[in-house]
């Protein structure tokens, strides 16, 4: 039950609260208030059934960008927020990876139930979470973790419940989604791409974590956690970034009917090996992650059952990612107040560390640009560099001929190893009348 001293939120809440019992409602201690934290603060404030307690900040004494927060539901100090008697819920919204680990856990051992939005802690600290969520008998949900406002976690456990998950594909990080999206209809570099989104507020100031793919890993990693029950180090997945991707390239992708995406993919091999990886890829026309636009996230799931599904929407953003934290506290809170159990089979089943697919075993086309000189037999050589490699061509272009007076060439293969594709490229790279490799890309 809430103490006397527990603040409402509003005059509106005050007199909802006044008129119910403790018993009617359900206690929230929150830990951050930014920008999702305060979502979920204006989704809940004129709620009858939720009750905040308590929320957790770093600096009390900052201004918010929401008016009608009461100073006195403010504390500095969050580890008293998750160990509050009265709290059943524990929120977090704080971020990063070992202070949140530490609240978790301590708020599990207290009995309180988590809702988290945090893709680090459940892609690093995941399993040993759940284990201890099933040992106090509290649940542990973070739809918000994955791609912000769509539904994909709960979705992926329940809905397609009943298929072996085959493959979950995903443009899942705004930024990048959004800088690519530019440079392919605007004809931007990625220069001004990026700064574009930073004056957008669609970038931090240090982008490395959204281009470099770190944040794709995280979310990619607890994706294969719920799709196939596998445990995967986000840092070991294998990881390419955005960074070297030309407004060229993007042309060149267009002309031979793909779009360029930074795709976070995990597979299922026959053998039961987790192939998973994060790097961009030629996405083709007629596929339907290839339409993504802008900020914008999609997943594709493909099982044995259903098939091939989409889920599109907002990956980012306060009231999107709030949308999800909120849904998760409303499924905890029907059930403390209902006295059922909503959502049995959100107890995430143990999982076992994954069974990684080496990189060097992988299958893709390729797509390859370099430049190199431009006289007769070049082509030819490029075509034994890859034959000799078993790498059979499925497109060649010349594009022109650069300031430097070298020929701009682009190839496209067909379907083969990482192995034999690394084999073709260190022989192109070999040959005297290689200039430059400037970009291989995976096709999807
Ligand atoms: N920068 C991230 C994105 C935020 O754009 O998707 C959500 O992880």
């Amino acid at each position: 039950m809430p103490s006397p001293s527990g603040q409402a939120l509003s005059a509106q809440n005050s007199a909802a609260e006044q008129s119910r019992t403790p018993d009617t409602r359900v206690v929230i201690g929150m830990i951050g208030l930014g920008t999702v934290g305060s979502g979920v603060f204006k989704i809940f404030r004129d709620h009858p059934d939720i009750f905040f307690q308590k929320i957790a900040v770093r600096d009390a004494s900052k201004i918010r960008n929401i008016d009608d927060v009461d100073t006195e539901l403010l504390s500095q100090d969050p580890f008293a927020v998750v160990r509050d008697p009265e709290t059943q819920v524990v929120v977090e919204l704080m971020g990063g990876a070992e202070l949140a680990r530490e609240l978790v856990t301590e708020a599990l051992n207290h009995g309180k139930h988590v809702v988290t939005a945090n893709k680090e802690l459940i892609a690093k600290f995941g399993p040993e979470l759940f284990d201890l969520a099933r040992k106090n008998n509290v649940r542990l949900l973070f739809e918000g973790a994955v791609a912000g406002g769509i539904p994909i976690i709960m979705p992926l456990k329940l809905s397609l419940g009943a298929n072996r998950i085959q493959r979950v594909a995903g443009i899942l990080n705004g930024t990048t989604n959004y800088i690519l999206t530019k440079m392919t209809q605007e004809g931007w570099t990625f220069e001004r791409a990026l700064s574009e989104a930073q004056a957008k507020g669609f970038a931090e100031a240090d982008p490395t974590n959204d281009v470099e793919g770190f944040d794709v890993a995280y979310k990619i990693s607890v994706l294969a956690l719920i799709a196939f029950k596998q445990v995967v180090d986000p840092l070991s997945i294998f990881r390419e970034g955005i960074t070297r991707i030309t407004a060229e390239d993007i042309q060149h992708a267009r002309e031979l009917g793909y779009v360029i995406k930074l795709i976070g993919l995990a597979q299922m091999e026959d053998d039961g090996r987790l192939d998973i990886r994060v790097h961009p890829m030629l996405v083709p026309n007629e596929h339907p992650l290839s339409n993504t636009q802008n900020e914008f996230n999609a997943i594709f799931v493909k099982g044995d059952a259903v098939g091939d599904v989409m889920f599109y929407g907002r990956g980012a953003g306060e009231m999107p990612t709030a949308s999800a934290v909120a849904a998760d506290i409303l499924a905890i809170a029907t059930g403390l107040l209902k006295g059922n159990e909503p959502i049995p089979s959100m107890i995430i089943d143990p999982a076992t560390p994954a069974n990684l697919l080496p990189m060097s075993e992988t299958t893709s086309k390729y797509y390859l640009r370099l430049n190199a000189q431009d006289r007769p037999k070049v082509v030819g050589h490029l075509g034994n560099a890859c034959g000799d490699a078993g790498v059979s061509l499925e497109a060649l272009m010349q594009k022109g001929i650069n300031p430097d007076g070298t020929a701009s060439i682009v190839l496209l293969t067909k379907s083969v190893t990482e192995q034999q594709m690394n084999q073709a490229l260190e022989s192109i790279r070999g040959q005297a009348s290689t200039a430059e490799i400037g970009c291989l890309l995976r096709v999807l």
